[in-house]
């Protein structure tokens, strides 16, 4: 099969497009023949050897796709060859074959296109369980979008408004703050802008993927209020002191999408949460940026430069 592949660390120069042997099905695996894969953030980090990667020679990168069930596994008993599923936490996804544990696979309503699933798929369940896992706002709480305009950004957006919340965001450009607008931000607010000192102890959560503005977000969080921190898209974050946040009684809480899958039913349970908001409109992602697999080096490029809003798909 072809994947796209990288044999040391590095910048998007590292990534390879070649040959590779298949996966061999196992007792409780799935083979997927991809049609759809799903670029992320954390599969640059994974590139550049800052984060977590399955040891495989070469490194194949990537962990979220779609596709159709080519063979199973002799201990599964749910799927059929040819059903088409949804992962978002397999390893080795930039590549035209995945073998997908069986309890990792998750079904999607025929409605949905390929590309639809993906362009909601990780990001979609990353919003989700930092909206109703770690924050659990009221209706009518005001809340904070740091990279509003980003694709977990965007969906985060757009589920806290269906919730009833009044969202703020901060965008980097004019075109990104009107586009929260049309999702229904209250207030967008340009990163240049000194917006923090305007709105201290303000907002009941704030919500930063962003990492290096965590300070700022600690700052604008309402006493009994949370930070939620969960990446680090524009630069590691600088250092906290407890201390500082115990004397204004603010919480600083974190989390990894990967600890909240945790089993089969979970996992189909938080997408169809999910796919609920998708198919009665309330959520919309933006039209995605398909590049051919083989040019996933430009993909990564376009990602690490912020280049698009939207989700950057790779089609084998
Ligand atoms: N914890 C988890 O389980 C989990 C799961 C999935 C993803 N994540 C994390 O979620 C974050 C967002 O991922 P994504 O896929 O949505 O990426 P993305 O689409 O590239 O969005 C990144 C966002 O970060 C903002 N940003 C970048 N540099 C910034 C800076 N210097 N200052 C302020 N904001 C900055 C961007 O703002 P502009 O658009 O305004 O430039 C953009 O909105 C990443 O850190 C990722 O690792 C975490």
């Amino acid at each position: 099969m072809k994947a796209l592949y990288f044999e040391s660390f590095g910048g998007p120069e590292v990534l390879q497009y070649g040959d590779i042997a298949d996966p061999v099905v196992k007792a409780d695996t799935l083979l997927v023949k991809t049609t759809v894969i799903g670029l992320n953030f954390a599969d640059i980090y994974r590139r550049r050897g800052h984060y977590h990667i399955e040891q495989h020679q070469p490194y194949i990168d990537g962990y979220e796709g779609i596709g159709i069930i080519t063979a199973i596994g002799q201990a599964v008993s749910e799927y059929e060859v040819g059903e088409r599923v949804l992962f978002v936490d397999v390893p080795f996804a930039n590549a035209e074959v995945v073998a997908v544990p069986v309890d990792r696979a998750i079904r999607v309503p025929a409605r949905l296109t390929d590309e639809e699933a993906v362009t909601v798929g990780l990001q979609g369940l990353t919003a989700d369980f930092l909206a109703h896992d770690l924050a659990q706002n009221r209706p009518g709480d005001p809340v904070l979008v740091q990279g509003i305009s980003g694709g977990v950004g965007q969906l985060l957006a757009q589920l806290l408004v269906a919730d009833g919340q009044v969202v703020y965001g901060v965008a980097s450009s004019a075109t990104k703050a009107q586009a929260a607008y049309e999702i229904g931000a209250q207030q967008v607010f340009r990163r240049e802008d000194d917006w923090s000192s305007t709105h201290q102890n303000y907002f009941r959560t704030a919500f930063d993927g962003a990492g290096v503005t965590l300070l700022d977000s600690l700052k604008v969080t309402q006493k009994r209020g949370r930070t939620v921190f969960y990446g680090m898209a524009g630069g590691n974050p600088p250092k906290v002191d407890p201390i500082a946040l115990m004397k204004d009684s603010k919480n600083l809480m974190t989390g990894d999408l990967w600890d909240f899958l945790d089993s089969a039913k979970s996992r189909q349970a938080r997408a169809d949460r999910l796919f609920h908001y998708v198919l009665t409109q309330q959520v919309q992602a933006q039209p995605a940026k398909v590049y051919a697999l083989a040019e996933g080096a430009q993909a990564h490029r376009d990602l690490e430069a912020g280049a698009y809003a939207g989700k950057l798909l790779l089609k084998p």
